[in-house]
């Protein structure tokens, strides 16, 4: 296979089987994104029409990037930036091709900076829920406890380094130690709960309101901000365009179906995601509560359900520590193409390069727990109003912009520059059809869609009247 590697050594490991890959890469698609980024998305970007978008996305340039993504990773078996760099020589392409390593590792950095100051707030709301303080209160109480928690960056601070020491500890041991063993047992228990409080939501007399502003579609609230906002969920959600999934794809052994895991990988996804809109909104309804409220929304809402809940001091606590386990298995692998590349050219042990990518994203989290507080500045993006400045600034930097060019690079390559028996080669599709469409989303409608998405967020203004 690939010839020009004489001076970068093999990422060795791999997964003991198809299945721990479908599992690492549920762990790693499946986070806050679902549970709480979701809700909180679909709640400022006008419910169905958000959600329509996101399914559309999903289907059309979702399913072939992360087969691309897998494709590349199992072919060269290295870090993002190696396998670009490998396979782009290999194809006769340009060395320049790394770049899309190099992005996506920045992209990993950006994202686990927030992503473990929320989960640090996940954390916190463990002991919170366990305290039994929410059985106390009424829902306004509640949502303002929320409040006072994220304003006091020196209690933020302490469950943000928390959350990240114990990332770094794990991502340092290894992923397969003890983290597979934990997800095989938390996804499906999480998933469960999920299930059970949607039963609950079903209850509530919010229930129609919730299912209505969840799946009817009201045209005239897709604006581009809207579009361009499900459009980067669909990509955040699925952790594609980073690396994420490729890394996890270099682990996957040769006789695994590319197509077969990344189905199940996407409807799990998928289905967490939905599951988590439909416990949520009856809950914001039935308690006059408003779906707009942003990042805080599930911090406020599933406190009221587990308050007013038959043995909820126990069920939300169980909820809040399933939560940060998606968590874990999501930030390990934000910083694991990070992790492998320095492991792979600078020969550090993994110890110390979990270390330093862990503590680089832990500085860079400061400025996110600062946005909730003392730094706080607002700003408009595409008609939406942003509030939480550093925050804000990260997260459409790399959920609406560098997600998706990492994307469509991803897609290009695959698409245009790997010769095509290399890819049958490595999808081994039963059907030839089946490989043309996958071919034929992955040249032209996956690139082409995201493109014009995000060509018109740049010069969008300039059609404006
Ligand atoms: N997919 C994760 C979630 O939905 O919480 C977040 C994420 C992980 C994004 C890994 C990107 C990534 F590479």
């Amino acid at each position: 296979m690939a010839t020009a590697d004489v001076h970068i050594n093999y990422v060795h490991a791999q997964w003991s089987s198809r299945w721990v890959f479908v599992l690492a890469a549920t762990g790693s698609a499946v986070g806050l994104g679902n549970i709480w980024k979701f809700p909180y998305m679909v709640g400022q970007g006008g419910g169905g029409a958000f959600v329509l978008v996101y399914l559309v996305c999903i289907a059309l340039v979702g399913i072939p990037i992360m087969m691309a993504e897998v494709l590349l990773g199992r072919r060269a078996r290295r870090s993002p930036v190696n396998t670009m760099r490998v396979l782009a020589l290999d194809e006769g392409a340009g060395a320049g091709w790394q770049f899309v390593g190099w992005l996506g590792m920045a992209t990993g950095f950006l994202i686990l900076s927030f992503y473990s100051v929320v989960a640090g707030w996940t954390l916190a709301y463990v002991f919170r829920t366990a305290s039994g303080v929410f059985a106390t209160q009424d829902p306004q109480q509640i949502k303002a406890l929320f409040g006072v928690f994220v304003t006091d960056p020196a209690k933020v601070l302490i469950w943000h380094t928390l959350f990240m020491v114990t990332t770094t500890v794990i991502v340092a041991r290894g992923v397969q130690a003890g983290l597979e063993k934990a997800v095989r047992f938390m996804m499906p228990v999480l998933l469960i709960l999920l299930l059970a409080l949607v039963f609950y939501a079903m209850g509530s007399s919010g229930f129609g309101q919730g299912i209505e502003f969840l799946f009817s579609t009201d045209f005239s609230r897709l604006t581009p901000g809207v579009i361009l906002g499900a459009m980067g969920q669909a990509f955040f959600s699925l952790s594609l365009g980073m690396g994420a999934i490729l890394i996890y794809g270099s682990y996957l052994p040769q006789s695994a179906s590319i197509a077969g895991s990344t189905f199940m990988i996407i409807a799990a996804d998928t289905a967490v995601a939905l599951l988590a809109g439909l416990a949520i909104f009856p809950i914001v309804f039935a308690n006059g509560l408003e779906p707009a409220a942003g990042p805080p929304l599930i911090f406020e809402i599933l406190p009221i359900a587990f308050g007013q809940m038959p043995g909820g001091g126990f069920w939300g606590t169980l909820f809040f520590v399933l939560l940060v386990f998606a968590a874990w298995t999501s930030a390990i692998s934000l910083i694991e193409p990070a992790v492998a590349w320095l492991t792979e050219t600078r020969g550090f042990r993994r110890m110390v390069s979990a270390v330093l990518t862990g503590g680089l994203a832990w500085l860079l989290g400061l400025l996110t727990i600062m946005s909730f507080s003392h730094w706080a500045f607002s700003f408009r993006f595409l008609g939406l109003e942003k509030t939480n400045g550093f925050f804000d600034i990260f997260d459409i930097l790399t959920t609406n912009i560098t997600l998706p060019v990492g994307g469509i690079l991803i897609a290009v390559f695959a698409g245009w520059k790997m010769q095509r028996p290399h890819l049958q080669d490595e999808l081994r599709l039963a059907s030839r059809a089946g490989f043309e469409v996958w071919l034929f989303l992955t040249r032209f409608v996956a690139p082409v869609m995201v493109g014009l998405l995000l060509l018109y967020l740049l010069f969008g203004h300039y059609f404006d009247a």
